[in-house]
Order: C-alpha cells, then structure tokens, then sequence
C-alpha cells in the first residue's frame, strides 16, 4: 500500500515511520512512504509556499499554486485515488475509517502548515477533511503520521502477528482487554488465575468478557453504539 505525504518537511514524517513495527513494515515494502515536498513544485527562485493572508493577521497561509501541481503531478502519475487533508475542521479519525482506508491502493494525505491552506484548494482539491481531535497542533505531519500507523498495523504481514490487531480497541465495538506479563506477583498483586490456567477457551472467554466489563466502565458510549459517526458524515466511505 502507498502512502503519498504532501509535506513541507518530509523528513520528519518518514522519520518518525521509520521506527517500530511499521518502520519495519516500510523496510520490508508492505507499505511504500512517499513524500512530495509543495516548495519544490514553487517556481519562483525563493521556492515560496507561503503568503500573508488577504484581509490581514497574524501568520501566513500556504499558497495554491505549488499544492496544485503536486496534485497534478500525482494525478498524471496515477497513483492518487483521493486526496485527505489533515485538518481541525474534519471529522475525527477512527479505526472505522483506519478499516476503509487500508483497503485502499493509495492514500495520500495533505498535511497543513501556518495558519493553514488557501481555501479554494480545499473547495477545488480536497476530497476529504480528516481531523486527530479537538486541538489544534503546528502542522500535519504529526496527524499523518498518526493515520498511517493506524492504516498501517491492519495490512496483513505488518504486526508480528496478523491477529493482534483484531482484539485491538475499537476493531469491535469495545475496548481491549488487560494484558499481564512477568513478574507473576508485583508486591500485593498477582495475575488472574485463569491467565496461568494453559486452558485457552477459559483464557479466550476470560478477555471477551473483560473487554465487555472495561467498555462497560470506561467507554458505555461503545456498547451503546452511539460514538460512531452520524449518517450523512462526509467522511464515511459509504456517503463518497
Ligand atoms: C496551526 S494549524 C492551523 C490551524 C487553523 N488556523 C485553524 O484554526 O483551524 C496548521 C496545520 O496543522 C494541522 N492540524 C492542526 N491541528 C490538527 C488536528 N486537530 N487534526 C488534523 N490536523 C491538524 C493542519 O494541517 C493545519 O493546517
């Protein structure tokens, strides 16, 4: 799977997907990274991306003309099947969309410097607006970042193994269930018996209802099925 980063500092993104699981799923090529840096699309000598803003303000605003011919670019390539802009103004990530991305050839993912990116690329470019939450961080390569790993960790042959990722919260309605390693005692606490048991089907039953009894305590909301996102959500796959 290809990932296309639209990035004013593409080392940071491929730094940080260079470590862990999916550092060596890139090094392997399960997934391909690729950055395509807006400043070198510019084409005046200072490679501008950026200007002030029209109507006046703190800060600057990345320009459309250098986004546009990255698009272009990627569209004549035919390695684009949409473009994702990393935004506070999008709907929240989740591991529904995580699913429906990674059963995708390509995502390519915009990520936002300064006070953000002019508008009429948004209107014209942008399929999608996807936000990390209810904050608002310096640019988008974090939050891409983020979307990746998520993406990532569902492609087969990436973790370890293939089944960690379906007992992960959220890939059911529910939470995961608690994980104990060594020491077996830790001062006054042991681990639950049925954990030492070797009786598997006790074990699996064990974790299902724990998941159960954790969403229940922690996230209701899950059981309840009201935390997914509302019909007619731009973002959902099935409304595109
Ligand atoms: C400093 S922010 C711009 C915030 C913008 N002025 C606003 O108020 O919405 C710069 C870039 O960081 C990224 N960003 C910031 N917060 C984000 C979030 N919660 N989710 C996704 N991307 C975010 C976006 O790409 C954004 O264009």
């Amino acid at each position: 799977m290809r990932f296309n980063i639209i990035t004013l500092f593409p080392e940071m993104v491929e730094q940080v997907m260079s470590y862990g699981v999916i550092g060596r799923a890139w090094k392997k090529g399960l997934i391909e990274v690729v950055s395509y840096n807006p400043r070198d699309y510019a084409e005046d000598r200072h490679r501008t991306v950026d200007d002030k803003p029209f109507g006046g303000g703190p800060g600057m605003v990345m320009m459309y003309d250098p986004l546009f011919r990255v698009v272009e670019e990627l569209r004549a390539e035919k390695r684009f099947e949409g473009l994702d802009f990393l935004t506070p103004h999008g709907q929240t990530f989740n591991q529904e969309m995580a699913k429906n991305m990674a059963a995708r050839q390509v995502v390519t993912l915009l990520c936002g410097r300064y006070e953000g990116v002019d508008q009429r690329f948004v209107d014209q470019c942008v399929d999608r607006e996807i936000s990390i939450g209810d904050f608002v961080v310096s640019g988008g390569e974090l939050p891409a970042c983020m979307v990746i790993d998520a993406v990532a960790r569902l492609l087969p042959g990436v973790l370890g193994d293939d089944a960690s990722s379906a007992t992960d919260s959220f890939m059911q309605a529910q939470l995961g269930y608690p994980q104990y390693t060594r020491s077996e005692i830790l001062g006054q606490s042991g681990v639950p018996d049925v954990l030492l048991s070797g009786h598997h089907e006790r074990i699996e039953q064990w974790r299902m209802q724990e998941a159960e009894r954790i969403t229940r305590q922690k996230r209701p909301d899950l059981l309840a099925g009201t935390s997914g996102r509302k019909k007619n959500d731009p973002c959902s796959d099935e409304n595109k």
